[in-house]
This record gives structure tokens, sequence and C-alpha cells, in this order.
């Protein structure tokens, strides 16, 4: 699967942010979270709708594949800074408020926020497509996605939560940008309208399977595997604590499930690859 990722990797690190100052440390915060990996699993979906509709793009694809990486990165920044979920450990590093200071991660998130946009407005795709792209990702990582549903998650820290104001945070905090990023790939592959959206609602019920899956590492894996800080929801309304780890579970399986009846639906070679996501992430 998806040889593009490792040639992605390289683009990744050939275009990270360094600009020349007497800052000390600012371009090596700027790309230090970014280095330490992760899944990549945003970039993977892009990128993998781009290549099965229009392989000749991916390359060009990398740019925004790259934005949307840019701005999850920031987002863990944030999640882990001291007012929001107070964590020492991401992507199997120290968090970056506790390598440089508060101020620094602060920054760098802001910056990483930025850049993201700065890549796809670079990209070698077509103006419209671009702006496309940049609507889908700003509105869907900010102010209708992400933003909100960290904003709620914090609020509600220690207010009990219905399953259904659950779901809302979830799809909120995680789901629209997972969406969003399968919705860019159909974007750059000039996918009509209605498959687009097709996309990203299966990206949103995807994005859902991730936050129930990431509740459950929470509580089941040790901050070593994790790579990064676990038993850290106590206070959350995340599903383990609403469901009990059993139902968690059951739900998972039972999402994943739903999932790769569904992905049959989409064109042969998308269905296989969403197919073999699915398998080698949430099985
Ligand atoms: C963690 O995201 C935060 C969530 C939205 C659940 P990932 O699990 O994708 O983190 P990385 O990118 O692999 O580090
Ligand atoms: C964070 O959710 C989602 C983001 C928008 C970053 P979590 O707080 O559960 O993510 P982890 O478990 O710290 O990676
Ligand atoms: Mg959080
Ligand atoms: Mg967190
Ligand atoms: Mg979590």
């Amino acid at each position: 699967m998806s040889n593009f990722m490792q040639e992605f990797e390289s683009f990744l690190r050939d275009n990270l942010p360094s600009v020349d100052s007497f800052h000390p440390f600012y371009n090596d915060a700027l790309k230090k979270m970014v280095l330490a990996g992760g899944k990549r699993f945003r970039p993977l979906l892009l990128l993998s709708v781009v290549d099965a509709y229009e392989p000749l793009l991916v390359k060009n694809a990398y740019f925004a594949a790259l934005g949307v990486e840019l701005l999850h990165t920031y987002s863990l920044i944030h999640d882990d800074l001291p007012a929001m979920d107070n964590a020492d450990l991401r992507r199997g590093e120290p968090t970056l408020h506790k390598s440089y200071d508060e101020v620094m991660a602060i920054l760098a998130g802001d910056a990483l926020n930025s850049h993201a946009f700065y890549m796809i407005a670079k990209a070698p795709l077509s103006d419209e497509v671009k702006i496309a792209l940049i609507k889908e990702l700003s509105y869907y990582g900010g102010v209708g996605g992400m933003v909100l549903g960290q904003a709620i998650d914090c609020y509600f820290e220690n207010q009990k939560l219905n399953l259904e104001e659950l779901k809302f945070l979830h799809i909120h905090k995680t789901a629209k940008l997972i969406a969003t990023s399968l919705k860019m790939g159909a974007i750059i592959a000039s996918l009509e309208t209605s498959k687009q959206n097709k996309l990203f609602d299966f990206g949103e019920k995807l994005g859902l399977l991730f936050q129930i899956q990431d509740d459950i590492i929470d509580v089941t894996e040790d901050s070593l595997q994790a790579g990064k800080t676990t038993n850290n929801d106590t206070d959350k309304n995340s599903f383990v604590n609403l469901m009990g780890l059993e139902d968690a579970l059951k739900e998972r399986d039972r999402l994943a499930g739903e999932l790769e009846e569904k992905a049959q639906y989409f064109d042969d070679k998308l269905s296989g690859v969403l197919i073999e996501i699915i398998k080698k992430y949430f099985k």
C-alpha cells in the first residue's frame, strides 16, 4: 500500500519552515514535533484518494497533504499545553513546552497553523482548486471543526455529556479534519461534488472511529507504547468513560465493520485502499 508515503516523508522533511534569525531555537522548535513522526494518517487519506483517481497528481498533492499534517501537528502541540491536556510526551518525545517553554509551544503551534495555508498556496495546482482546499481546511480545522471540538472537550471536563453530545464533541475535534483530508483529495482529483460529499460523510464516521480508538488507547496502552501521555482522560468525556471499556471496544468493532461495508461502494481502487486502511488501523 501507498509507496508514495515514503516519498511524501522526504517531501515533508525538505519543506519544513526555516527562517534566518538570531533566535536560538526558533527553527528547531517549529520542526521538532513534525519530525518526531506520528502515523501521518491524514496525509495518507488525502493522497490515497488522489492516487486512486489521478495518480499523476500525487506529487502535486504533497503540498496539501503537508498542509493538513502541519495543521494537525499544531493541534497536538496546543492540545498538550498545561492549560489544555497538560501532557509530557508526544510522538515518543517530550512535548514542545517541556523541551522549550510554553511561549515557544504556543508560537510553534501558531506558526504551523499559518504555514499549513502557505504550503497549500504554493502548491502546483490551479488557483480554483487551491481556494477550495483552503476553504475546507480553514473551516474544519478551525471554527467549524477542530477548534470547536477542543473548546467543548476542555470546557466540559468533569461535566458529563450524553452520548449525542459526546459524538458531537468527537466529530468536531477529530472527525471533521479526517473527513476534510479525504475531501481535499477528492477536490484535487476533480471528483464531482456528490462524490466529494460522499467521501466527507464517510470520513466523519471514520474520524469518529479514530477518536473512539484513541480513547481506548488512553486506558489500554502505556505512554511508551502509545508514544504519548496516556491515562490522561480521567476528567474527560471519552468514549471509555461514558460507555465503559467493553462497550467502547464493541462500538469500535461495530463501526469498523460498518465502514468496511460502506467502503465497498466507492470505486474499485479507492474501496480497496480504504478497506486496507480500516483493517490496518482498527483491527
Ligand atoms: C491524535 O492524533 C489526536 C487525535 C485527533 C485523536 P493521531 O493519533 O493521528 O496522532 P499522530 O499524528 O499519529 O501523532
Ligand atoms: C485531541 O484529542 C484532538 C485534537 C484536536 C488534537 P486527544 O486529547 O484525545 O488527543 P491525544 O490523546 O492527546 O493525542
Ligand atoms: Mg485533548
Ligand atoms: Mg490530549
Ligand atoms: Mg486521546
